[in-house]
């Protein structure tokens, strides 16, 4: 039986710069769906490149005073450095200025000109070189581009156009009777309304105004139109259309993974150039949302890009992956901040993960000299609770996964990696030790790492490397059998007799200092000490746990701001009998005078610390939304300051 193919691509990028951590995420959500495909045993074909053709990138060559190719090659080189550190398992990665796309384009155009859906004419009108587009004068208003809003710029030159009415009403029509072919159907009724129904206007697919790009064959005064050139490259890396074998193993595409600022070229342009082409179109073509910083959308141009290799080196590609993927809805925008970031390794990676890997192993060598021993045949209700959520996870995130809902498949399986905490505090295994009870013990443990095993498979698509650390620790790294997708459905794989090693720190903690700096020893790992303590008091705590911390009333007395900090103040508080000096992280969000008579809440038992030199004596609590907007936390009506708060 042949296998079922799987055909994803990414846009090809420009390489009119280094690429930011909005490109990744795109490129991030593409391999952890090859992946899983992979993992489901489909054909898949995973492709990425660069659009190197066009206005801006021969303008951003020239500024750098070297020739395009050399310009591009310097780029594609980085942009190929930045895949293999994250792990972006793609099939091949295509390059416009490639001889075999440069063939195969001409041979496009010919054929198009050649059945007269292109013809030549002259072009007067708008052009907006940072998207590459052409716009009517109501359409660009005041002379800005609806995209992006730079300057548009006045063309009028003789070009060659494509008949996009001829096909428009076949367009129509396809995009209504298939409900999946453009996703999210929010940007379905977009692309209806804004361009459909108004009517297409025929497209200019030549320049010749600038060289940088693929001639025209039969004329050489004009270089193809770089929407048309990139476009192409879709079909063009699978051999089209000398070489069909790949054509035809892997077209119609899958899904071409975009962001939703293109979603007009791929479908409108693209299936209308592959009507024309008498070849199927995509079945699906999923517009992405952007990755916002808190100041607005990134751009190279606001200077505000965040490096990717700089944050792999920092925390891991398998972090960034996790973050990318789990932290905001496929579909939507959303906010990258960096304390999001390091919440989510934290929370999920080193507490939620990490802890219950490092908590089973180190049980299993306490208690059993790191050897698993088999399970008794008993099964008690928190077994039969943890297998049954077990062998539901994987069910439950395919169906996700299927409809690109990566965070809420990551949430699935972090519901998993819960469950298995919470049953490690229900089987109590030191009590059980204490007591003896050798085989219930047994039967703990064994449950404990059939559950990791399970979770470490299911990790695969979305974190390629920390799955092998895993194996590695569990004694599995040699048992390909284990590591299947489809063993996930199946509860007691994991060998009896197993040897599993000491553990070690998967993810070690972030700690940040009062300021929210990230301390320069961010990379070493925590302690022994340390991880053991944080082990005893991980996820869920204890009312003891709360009442350690003293938390009172304090009313601001007086407040300034600190010299060479922007976002300190310092502070005096009143809690009744005693005063205390306090230096706040808040001068961004209050002004000195506006905060003085305030009753707050305070940390009133956290040890001193000093900050640019003040000792603070104590900690305010204050929320924080998405967007980093912050509030003091305050009492609900008038109470003496000092009060006790529990
Ligand atoms: O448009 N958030 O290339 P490009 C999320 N060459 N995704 C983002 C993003 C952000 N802030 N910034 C970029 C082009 N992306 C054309 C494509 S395809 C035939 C030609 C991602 O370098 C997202 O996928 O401007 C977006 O569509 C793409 O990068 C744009 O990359
Ligand atoms: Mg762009």
């Amino acid at each position: 039986m042949t296998r079922k193919s799987f055909y994803i691509t990414t846009p090809i990028y420009y390489p009119s710069d280094k690429l930011h951590i909005g490109h990744c995420y795109t490129t991030v959500a593409a391999d952890a769906m090859a992946r899983f495909k992979r993992l489901k045993d489909y054909d898949v074909w995973f492709l990425t490149g660069t659009d190197e053709h066009g206005q801006k990138i021969e303008r951003r060559a020239a500024e750098a005073g070297k020739s395009p190719q050399v310009f591009v090659d310097e780029i594609v080189d980085w942009i190929k450095e930045l895949w293999d550190i994250l792990d972006i398992s793609c099939s091949d990665f295509i390059r416009t200025t490639e001889t075999r796309h440069k063939k195969s384009v001409q041979a496009i155009f010919n054929q198009l000109y050649e059945q007269g859906d292109i013809y030549k004419d002259k072009y007067e009108g708008l052009y907006c070189t940072p998207c590459e587009a052409f716009w009517t004068v109501r359409q660009a208003k005041d002379g800005c581009c609806p995209d992006c809003g730079s300057q548009v710029e006045m063309v009028s030159e003789e070009s060659y156009f494509f008949r996009m009415s001829k096909y428009a009403q076949r367009l129509y029509e396809h995009i209504q009777e298939n409900e999946d072919f453009i996703q999210p159907p929010s940007r379905k009724n977009e692309m209806i309304n804004n361009f459909l129904k108004p009517g297409l206007e025929e497209l200019c697919v030549s320049r010749t105004s600038f060289d940088w790009g693929v001639e025209v064959p039969f004329d050489k005064e004009h270089v193809i139109y770089v929407w048309l050139d990139a476009l192409s490259n879709y079909i063009t890396a699978l051999g089209y259309p000398e070489d069909m074998e790949k054509v035809n193993r892997y077209w119609p595409a899958d899904v071409h993974l975009i962001g939703k600022e293109i979603v007009r070229f791929h479908t409108i342009y693209w299936p209308i150039f592959l009507m024309a082409l008498g070849l199927p179109l995509p079945k699906q073509i999923f517009g992405h949302g952007w990755l916002l910083l808190k100041e607005g959308k990134m751009s190279k141009s606001k200077g505000n890009v965040i490096d990717p290799t700089v944050l792999v080196d920092l925390y891991g590609s398998d972090a960034i992956r996790y973050y990318l993927l789990r932290e905001i809805p496929f579909g939507s925008d959303g906010v990258f901040t960096p304390e999001a970031l390091i919440q989510r390794i934290n929370f999920d990676l080193a507490n939620d993960l990490g802890n219950l890997i490092h908590r089973t192993l180190n049980m299993v060598s306490k208690f059993s000299q790191g050897i698993i021993e088999g399970p008794s045949l008993e099964e008690g209700d928190y077994d039969r609770e943890l297998k049954i959520l077990a062998l539901e996870t994987s069910g439950e995130m395919e169906k996700l996964m299927d409809n690109l809902q990566f965070s809420n498949a990551l949430a699935v399986l972090w519901k998993l990696v819960g469950r298995a905490n919470k049953y490690i505090d229900e089987t109590e295994p030191w009590a059980l030790n204490r007591e003896g009870k050798r085989e219930r013990l047994n039967t703990v443990l064994y449950n404990y790492l059939e559950t990791i095993r399970i979770i470490s498979v299911l990790l695969q698509p979305f974190m390629p490397k920390t799955p092998h650390k895993i194996w590695e620790l569990i004694g599995m790294s040699n048992e390909p059998e284990l590591q299947t997708w489809d063993s996930s459905r199946t509860w007691g794989c994991f060998k009896k007799g197993t040897r599993v090693k000491k553990s070690e720190v998967l993810f070690p903690r972030i700690e940040l200092d009062n300021e929210g700096e990230q301390k320069p020893d961010k990379k070493a790992p925590a302690s022994t000490a340390q991880a053991q303590d944080k082990i005893e008091r991980m996820g869920q705590i204890k009312i003891n746990d709360f009442a350690r911390v003293d938390l009172k009333v304090a009313e601001i007395l007086t407040a300034e701001k600190v010299e060479g900090a922007d976002k300190l103040l310092k502070l005096k508080v009143s809690l009744g009998k005693e005063e205390r000096q306090v230096v706040a992280g808040i001068a961004r969000h209050y002004n000195p005078e506006e905060i003085v008579g305030k009753k707050v809440l305070l940390v009133a038992n956290l040890a001193p610390v000093k900050i640019r030199g003040i000792e603070s004596q104590g900690m305010l609590l204050a929320a924080v939304d998405s967007q980093g907007k912050l509030v003091l936390s305050s009492v609900d009506g008038d109470i003496a300051p000092g009060s006790q708060v529990s």
